[in-house]
């Protein structure tokens, strides 16, 4: 009952005539407990394949259905509440600011899905802390900060509404380091605690292997692996995907070439670190 493709397309209108920016899509989202990577080149419908998760777009062809919900061929009201519960975090957060406080930015959202002035305060206040926004910083614009400062306004903004699930259009992009460890920490959190389904584009492969349980590969608009993370990384067609390795799987499978260490998938650097030592004392 999370998020289904049922032989999903999509065409901009004018755009390529007779191409689809995404083709045949069809899979299956849980609604809890499921971290999933979205990965692919560029242009290849990764943005557009997620604005279909809460209805900014609805499909040229096929059935989305969303908790239970089939989209309607229309844009309407209803399908407003869906906004709420599944929350997009757009890959240009300039595109999803709009108001003149970053506080009232913020605030958007609760009070647009019925909370009151104080409730959407509280909540608003809430999130910024999460994401680490200065208190000093509530009654500035919210186009007069920096690129990174903006895309945590708009992580906050989504995350004020408390949606089910959380949709990320490269959250990390524009960070720095200790930035994108920050917010990744904050989704992990999120997912690992609150149990809630998080889907996140990124072209960046080591944040894939760290925190990634599913991935899903687009080439051209159409998904050509949908599955564990782990069996992506072995796949016999992976140099087909077009995809970078891991940094810490780079390193295994250099050094078992270099000095026939055994390869063993390890995903993330305390794990690799853990194994050199283990191996290293054998
Ligand atoms: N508003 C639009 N109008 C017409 N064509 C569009 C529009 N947005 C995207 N496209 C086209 O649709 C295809 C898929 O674009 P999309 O933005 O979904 O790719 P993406 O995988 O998110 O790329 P990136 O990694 O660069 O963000 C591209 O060929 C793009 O040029
Ligand atoms: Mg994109």
């Amino acid at each position: 009952m999370g998020i289904q493709f049922e032989d999903v397309s999509y065409a901009y209108k004018g755009f390529k005539v007779n191409y689809d920016a995404i083709g045949h899509i069809t899979f299956d989202i849980k609604p809890k407990d499921e971290f999933i990577a979205i990965v692919g080149h560029t242009g290849s419908g990764k943005s557009t394949l997620v604005q279909h998760m809460n209805a900014l777009l609805l499909p040229s062809k096929g059935h989305v259905v969303i908790f239970g919900h089939v989209l309607p061929p229309k844009k309407s009201e209803k399908i407003n509440y869906l906004r709420q519960k599944v929350g997009l975090v757009f890959q240009f957060p300039e595109y999803q600011l709009f108001e003149e406080t970053i506080l009232k930015d913020i605030m958007f959202g609760p009070k647009n899905f019925k909370s009151t002035e104080q409730e959407a305060m509280e909540k608003a206040k809430r999130a910024a802390q999460k994401v680490g926004i200065d208190e000093n910083l509530y009654e500035q614009s919210p186009f007069r900060i920096s690129g990174g400062q903006m895309r945590r306004v708009a992580v906050a903004g989504i995350l004020a509404m408390e949606p089910d699930i959380l949709v990320l259009d490269e959250p990390t992009r524009g960070l720095d380091p200790q930035g994108r460890k920050d917010l990744m920490a904050i989704f992990q959190d999120i997912h690992e605690k609150e149990h809630k389904t998080i889907i996140m584009i990124t072209h960046d492969m080591d944040l894939v292997a760290q925190y990634a349980k599913r991935v899903m590969v687009l080439d051209n608009g159409t998904l050509v692996y949908d599955g564990p993370k782990e069996r992506l990384f072995e796949h016999p067609h992976f140099e087909e995907f077009h995809l970078d390795m891991p940094t810490p799987l780079k390193i295994l499978k250099h050094l078992e070439k270099e000095i026939g260490l055994p390869y063993k998938p390890h995903y993330d650097y305390p794990s690799l670190l853990q194994y050199l030592k283990e191996v290293s004392h054998e």
